[in-house]
């Protein structure tokens, strides 16, 4: 009989679970009956999902190998969704690789049956070196860390997911070029036509769930692609957004495709300004290749979830988030 976790075994460690998706997982977790951890930087990030019955948070660093190693004690399983999207080439290698490094210790020392990897489609170990963007190279690069760690632990289970663009109510993804068609006339596009296929919070928050519920197959190492059923260039996604927040009169503004030297340059000075920001040049890079599924790769549909479709989902809530029209 395959082995199943029990319920005293549902015990789960996420790290990055305040994040967007996290808060999600997290969530979804709880209903199918996992006891939870959520190991955060800052205690006041985690107030999303602290109200959650059978979730604690620790206040934690967790590029501290020993802490980790302790915070990962007594859990079955663990999902790692700590990622950054823009930074220096150190920043992320610590916050990808170095940290899958370390995960993989420390689940290693602990006997975890099952790590949950959270990779981003376009990411895969054979171009930890040749992926086009710094995010993809790590992104990749943490999950040939994690694979090669984990094969001589024969006992132990890696799944790793990959999902194209993630939107959901509090995305930085179409609230923010909803945002800006609320103020500005028109809009110029970095990466116009980069494709994607966009993938619900919600659907990628049940696909956790489903492998973690899977019986251990034969191989130790599984990956899924985790993508919605349309595919649609960023000009699209944008012009949707404006229509579905009712900007511009409900007509959406109008949306004009930098060139790559132009949308280089955008992307540098939004660098320079202060907080995150909206469009890096990786990212830029990162658009070079379509964020699209392999069709011989499993999906959410193998995992028995029926991918919904992102423009009833993002209607509901981007209504709300133009202010002027
Ligand atoms: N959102 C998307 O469209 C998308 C698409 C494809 C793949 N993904 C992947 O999905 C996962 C979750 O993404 P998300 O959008 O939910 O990200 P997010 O909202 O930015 O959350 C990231 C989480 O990582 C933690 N974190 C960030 N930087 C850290 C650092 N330097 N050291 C330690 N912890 C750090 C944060 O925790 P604290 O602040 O509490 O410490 C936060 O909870 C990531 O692996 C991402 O690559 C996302």
């Amino acid at each position: 009989m395959p082995m199943q976790y029990s319920q005293r075994m549902k015990n789960i460690l996420v790290l990055g679970g305040t994040g967007f998706v996290g808060a999600h997982v997290c969530e979804q977790l709880v209903r199918a009956g996992w006891t939870i951890t959520v190991p955060t930087r800052r205690r006041v990030n985690a107030q999303a999902i602290q109200h959650l019955p059978g979730l604690t948070v620790l206040e934690l660093d967790v590029h501290d190998q020993a802490a980790l190693t302790r915070a990962v004690a007594g859990h079955t399983a663990v999902v790692n969704l700590v990622a950054i999207l823009h930074g220096s080439a150190q920043a992320f290698e610590r916050a990808h690789v170095q940290l899958a490094e370390k995960l993989a210790q420390a689940c290693i020392a602990n006997g975890v049956a099952h790590l949950v990897q959270i990779s981003a489609l376009g990411a895969d170990p054979a171009h930890r070196e040749t992926a086009p963007s710094r995010y993809l190279r790590s992104k990749s690069a943490a999950e040939a860390v994690l694979v090669q760690a984990l094969a001589e632990q024969p006992a132990m289970r890696l799944s790793v997911l990959r999902p194209s663009v993630i939107f959901g109510a509090n995305d930085k993804f179409l609230n923010v070029f909803a945002a800006l068609q609320a103020v500005f006339p028109f809009i110029p596009l970095a990466g116009a036509d980069a494709r994607f296929q966009p993938v619900w919070v919600c659907d990628v928050a049940q696909a956790v769930v489903r492998v973690l519920a899977l019986p251990p197959g034969n191989e130790q190492v599984r990956t899924w692609e985790l993508v919605g059923p349309q595919v649609l260039r960023l000009r699209e996604l944008v012009q949707l957004a404006g229509v579905l927040s009712g900007a511009g009169g409900g007509r959406g503004r109008p949306v004009f495709g930098l060139p790559m030297w132009l949308a280089r340059i955008q992307a540098f000075l939004m660098e320079l300004a202060p907080g995150a920001p909206m469009m890096s040049r990786d990212n830029l890079d990162s658009m070079r290749l379509d964020n699209v599924a392999n069709a011989h790769m499993p999906g959410l549909a193998q995992l028995g979830i029926h991918a919904a479709a992102l423009e009833p989902v993002a209607s509901s809530y981007l209504r709300s988030a133009a202010a002027p029209r």
